[in-house]
This record gives C-alpha cells, structure tokens and sequence, in this order.
C-alpha cells in the first residue's frame, strides 16, 4: 500500500464559508437556524476595528434580532462559561453566533453545547457524555490562529485558574465556519505572528502526526507553505488584503488538519509552558518546535525536507523554522520566559496524554526532560 492507500477521515462542519467580505453573508447563514440569535465577543478591538457595527447592520438588514454577551475573557474560565448559559438559556436563541479570537470561538463552543445537555463544564471534564446537539452555531474568526471554527472542542480554564482542558463532542463542531480575511486587517503585529505560528505548527504536526493521511496531507502541505510565504509579511504590511488571505487560509486548514489528524509533542508541551509562564499559545508552541523537528527528524525525514522547501527559509526544516522565529524576534531559550531546571518535572508531567500520542514518535519522559534541559 502506497501513501495514497492510507485511511484518511474528515470531520468538519456542514458550511465552511471562506473568503474577504464573505461577512455580509452572515444575516442569510443566521436564517437558515431562525431569527434570534445571541452573538457572543470579546473586548473592544472588535469596535475599534469598526466591524462590530458593520455585523450589526448585516444582521438588522436580515432582520435578525441580536442579544449580545460581550467582554469574554483571553482565558475563559467554568464561572464565566457557567454565568453565560444561565444568560443563554433565559434568552433561548434559534442561533449563537461567536466573533473573535480562538477564547471567543471556543467560549461560544461551549455554551450552546451545554445550555442543550446541561450540566457544568466540570461534569464533562469528569467523563460526562454530550448527548445532544449544541444550538445551531456559527464561528466567525478575527485572529488567523487556532481553527478553532473548525474543531469538536473547547478549551476552558479550572476555576482557580491552576489549569486548562477541553470539553469535546463531535456534536460541538460548528455547523458553520464563517471565515473571512478582511476581519483580522487590524489584528496587531505580536498576535499576527502568535496566531500566524499557531496556524502553521497545526498544519506541521498534522502532516508529521502518526494519523496523518492523504485528505489532511493535501491541506496541510497547503497550509504550511501559505505560512511561509505571508507569516512575515503580514506582520510587516498588517493593511495589506493579500497576506491576511494567505494567513486566514493557513489558519483553517490547520483546523482541520489538527481536528481529523492530530498533534504532537511542541503542542503537548505549549499547554503547561503556556499556563504556566503566562505564554501566548502559538508562542509556546514555537519555543519547542525546532528541538521536536530534531527529536522526530529520523521518522519523517521525506515531510521535513518538504516543509524546509515550503517555508523556502533554510536549507533543512530546523534552520528554515529558526529563522523564521528569529525574524519574528522569539526566543527558543526556556530561560528567557522564567523556566529553570526546577520546573521540568511539572511540564513533562504536564504534558502528558493528548497531542503527545500523535508525535511521530514515541517518546519517554526522560527524552522530554533532557529536550527541555537543553532549552534552557
Ligand atoms: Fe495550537
């Protein structure tokens, strides 16, 4: 059997919408479900940047009724995500709609699962099954990052804030993926590259992952050269349309790819490191990938000369992402974020289960250990 042969599965939601100004679209995508919907957001940036007022008027145009839930945290957490389904259920919308960033998507995710199945994000978290469909949902990123418009879980934070976990259920992918370029031209130039390392890290450890196969192959090796090609420069000309394309595109194929073939061990790794030292995700994703690259090279030599030929900045896939990082001016040393020798033991530990099973190889904790060490 030829790589062609090898078992390959999408699961993704009914509409993906994608392309710049498809957001005038949203009042017709919204009636399909009815017409009252509860549109869940962040912070401000979305009214600064303008398209806040903009969606409000495409909805009233489509004769929508709107109820809004602004002010979602960067990290939410089971309070909020509690507080929010007592809202929503008072409400009882046809339709959610989230707009933001991977926190907004994710938030939204999970509070039109559980205001149908009931429950606390904790009982999940335990084992309890989601039994039912969510309220029809619709995703519309601002950020090029997580794909989170894509996927079946959501991440959320303890209550204590001591740690993050998702919530999944195949009935949590969105029915509609709304994803257009235009609403993320005022993303800053540091979340550009954090979520733009995101996007290409998921299409990475996707096409190196032990799941891999042809279907997600095909988007990932797109996903990974659209990287390389306008990580750069989206964060050098932030205005300009065709970068932010490129990026937006990266960004969901990593959702997909990521949702039907999994990780590896620089994400396994990213969610302590981000937890605990305060690190933005795609950042502490990027801290660990070359030294990963390194530790896995023997296993997928093939897919990582093809990715050192896709991001066209280096000779080998190590050196084309080192100067990919030094460009965007991050540190690969541990140090520089507060990490000693000290914590390890915590971030193996950590890191343990979940992205870790679909690194291309298997890996003991003493080989994480000294991966660490080394990056101190
Ligand atoms: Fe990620």
């Amino acid at each position: 059997m030829g790589v062609y042969g090898l078992r390959s599965t999408l699961k993704v939601p009914e509409s993906i919408v994608y392309g710049s100004h498809t957001v005038e679209e949203l009042g017709q995508h919204t009636q399909k479900y009815g017409k009252r919907a509860v549109l869940i957001r962040g912070g401000r940036s979305l009214e600064k940047s303008g398209n806040y007022e903009k969606i409000l008027s495409i909805l009233k145009k489509d004769k929508i009724s709107v109820e809004e839930i602004g002010g979602i945290s960067h990290d939410p957490d089971e309070d909020q995500v509690r507080g929010i389904v007592e809202k929503v259920r008072t409400i009882q919308p046809d339709v959610v709609i989230g707009i933001g960033g991977g926190s907004v998507i994710d938030t939204a995710k999970a509070v039109s699962i559980i205001a149908t199945c009931g429950g606390e994000v904790s009982d999940y978290w335990k084992g309890r099954v989601f039994d039912r469909p969510s309220i029809p949902y619709i995703a519309v990123p601002t950020t090029s990052g997580t794909g989170a418009e894509i996927t079946k879980n959501a991440v959320i934070t303890s209550h204590d804030h001591s740690f993050k976990k998702s919530i999944r259920s195949e009935y949590m992918i969105p029915n509609i993926a709304l994803v257009d370029p235009t609403l993320t031209i005022s993303m800053p130039s540091n979340l550009t590259a954090q979520t733009g390392l995101d996007a290409l890290i998921q299409n990475l450890e996707a096409y190196t992952s032990k799941n891999a196969g042809p279907i997600t192959d095909t988007l990932a090796r797109e996903g990974i050269g659209l990287a390389g090609r306008y990580l750069i420069r989206a964060c050098t000309t932030p205005d300009e349309p065709e970068p932010r394309e490129g990026l937006s595109l990266a960004a969901l194929y990593g959702g997909i790819t990521l949702a039907n073939a999994g990780l590896g061990l620089a994400h396994g790794l990213s969610h302590p490191l981000g937890i605990r030292f305060n690190i933005p995700h795609g950042q502490a994703c990027a801290i660990t990938m070359p030294s990963v690259i390194e530790l896995n090279y023997p296993a997928r030599k093939n897919r990582y000369d093809e990715v050192a030929k896709l991001l066209g900045t280096g000779p080998d896939a190590v050196s084309a992402f080192r100067t990919l990082l030094h460009k965007l001016g991050i540190s690969t040393k541990l140090g520089d974020y507060g990490v000693t020798k000290d914590h390890i033991p915590l971030i193996v530990d950590e890191s343990k289960g979940g992205s870790r099973r679909f690194n291309p190889i298997d890996h003991s904790d003493e080989t994480v250990s000294t991966l660490l060490e080394e990056l101190l």
